[in-house]
């Protein structure tokens, strides 16, 4: 199963300044369309991938919020707005979260307080790794196993001591091509490359 993890340097994790966040700069409203993108197509959803948004804005701990598409049919309103309430309330059900303590909410979605880094150690102890990179190898000479993971940032870039950091624990750079899209666009062209590989 492949998992998509994104960073949102930017995004609250206060469930009231995450919506007030809507169209103010932070770019919360792209976290919309990477769940619609990742998770769904067509008359249905993709039940063999993950997406993990991690909101970074917090007083406390970062909140990394996990969706799989195997129970997503529990969102009641898949529009952008409706989206947006539902990662808003996930955030309010996970307002009391202490470090690294995780709950998992009656819609399927899954919250934990828990940095970008340390998700991605966790991450590194059993699965493969790749930083999205408009200047690494292309992504179609590489292997990509099953259960990938994928990391993204959102408008901001990831810095570069993070980067180096990522690269020296054994996180193997791709590249989607030489245009800089968004990063739903990302998950989008992914996708596709695992669909082409796996159905006939
Ligand atoms: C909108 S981009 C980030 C833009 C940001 N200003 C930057 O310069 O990195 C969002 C995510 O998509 C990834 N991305 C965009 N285009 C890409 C490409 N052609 N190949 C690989 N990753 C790409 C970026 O690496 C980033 O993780």
């Amino acid at each position: 199963m492949a998992e998509y993890i994104i960073r949102a340097r930017k995004a609250p994790t206060d469930p009231k300044k995450f919506l007030g966040a809507i169209g103010a700069g932070s770019h919360v409203e792209y976290l919309a369309q990477i769940v619609v993108n990742t998770l769904f197509v067509s008359k249905g959803h993709r039940s063999d991938t993950t997406l993990t948004l991690v909101l970074e804005d917090a007083k406390d701990y970062s909140k990394a919020i996990t969706l799989d598409g195997a129970s997503l049919g529990s969102i009641p309103d898949m529009s952008e707005s409706g989206i947006l309430l539902t990662i808003s309330n996930c955030l309010k059900s996970a307002i009391a979260l202490e470090k690294e303590e995780c709950i998992s909410l009656d819609n399927g979605i899954e919250v934990q307080a828990i940095s970008f880094e340390h998700l991605v150690k966790v991450r590194l102890e059993t699965r493969s790794v790749f930083l999205l990179d408009k200047k690494a190898d292309d992504i179609r000479d590489c292997t990509l196993p099953d259960d990938a993971v994928f990391l993204l940032t959102d408008h901001i870039p990831m810095p570069r001591k993070t980067f180096k950091s990522l690269r020296r624990q054994g996180v193997q750079n791709v590249s989607l091509g030489p245009v800089m899209l968004h990063a739903s666009q990302c998950v989008v062209l992914i996708q596709n490359e695992y669909d082409r590989a796996t159905i006939v």
